[in-house]
């Protein structure tokens, strides 16, 4: 069991959602990372989809430089594809996190099946981790999935909290609260493996709480709320909600010092 603070991962894919929308530079990934930085961001996330449909890979290259810089981890999240390996290899990200990717899909919508994958998947981390790079694998709640995790090598899981808030924001909460309870035990079960547990999508204000409790959990990963909110209140603010609902939950949860 482990109860050191919670780190947030700040995702700006979408910043550059709103700037593709219109080509040019503006607003730019770089700048959110450096306000994320500001706000209490322990890390940035960025996507780099095979369709570049966010993040590009100029925006890969300045975000390495930037937060170098900063002194800051970048999370790379890549599909599991030759090109993706390559162009992790050439920047040597803090992280890499794996996750499924389907083009007609509008989000990461499950977990990667590396049950499925092992034998692949097990020679393709290899060069990441002897690259330096901590290698995460997103899969959904699934004790089987965690399992081939740890046996393909790799020292990080993040658990995919989509399901849960998505039920949660269609107000079926009994659901919600069983795949709560399921992230719950599969939190408990990679981290009794010695895998790090990360958790992450779909995360809100309203549904950060219960997730930043689980004590397993060193990181969470947010970045679609943050950018809408961010609409309203300022990235800054909205980061920093984020980061204060996160910590508040955890000392609620696990006692005072413990966020
Ligand atoms: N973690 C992973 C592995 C993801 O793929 C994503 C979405 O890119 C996130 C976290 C963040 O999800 P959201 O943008 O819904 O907060």
């Amino acid at each position: 069991m482990t109860s050191d603070r919670l780190r947030l991962g700040v995702n700006i894919d979408h910043v550059a959602t709103i700037r593709n929308a219109r080509g040019g530079a503006h607003p730019c990934p770089v700048r959110a990372a450096r306000a994320a930085a500001a706000a209490g961001a322990d890390g940035i996330t960025a996507h780099l989809r095979e369709d570049r449909r966010h993040i590009t890979d100029a925006d890969i290259e300045r975000l390495t430089e930037a937060l170098g810089e900063l002194g800051l981890p970048l999370n790379f999240e890549m599909a599991a594809t030759p090109e993706m390996q390559a162009i992790a290899l050439r920047h040597r990200p803090h992280a890499v996190c794996l996750v499924p990717e389907r083009r007609e899909e509008r989000t990461t919508e499950g977990g990667l099946e590396v049950a499925r994958e092992e034998n692949r998947l097990a020679h393709f981390i290899a060069p990441l981790r002897e690259a330096g790079c901590r290698v995460s694998i997103f899969i959904a709640a699934d004790e089987r999935q965690i399992e081939a995790a740890h046996r393909i090598g790799a020292p990080v899981v993040e658990l995919h909290t989509g399901a849960y808030c998505d039920l949660h924001h269609e107000g079926r909460f009994e659901e919600r609260d069983a795949e709560c309870a399921r992230l719950a035990r599969c939190a408990t079960f990679a981290h009794g493996l010695g895998l790090e547990v990360h958790a992450g999508h779909g995360l809100t204000y309203d549904t950060v709480g219960p997730v930043a409790a689980f004590p397993e959990v060193r990181e969470l990963n947010i970045g679609h709320y943050l950018v809408g909110e961010a609409i309203f209140s300022g990235l800054d603010s909205a980061i920093r909600r984020m980061r204060e609902t996160m910590d508040r939950a955890r000392r609620a949860a696990l006692g005072a010092g413990a966020a």
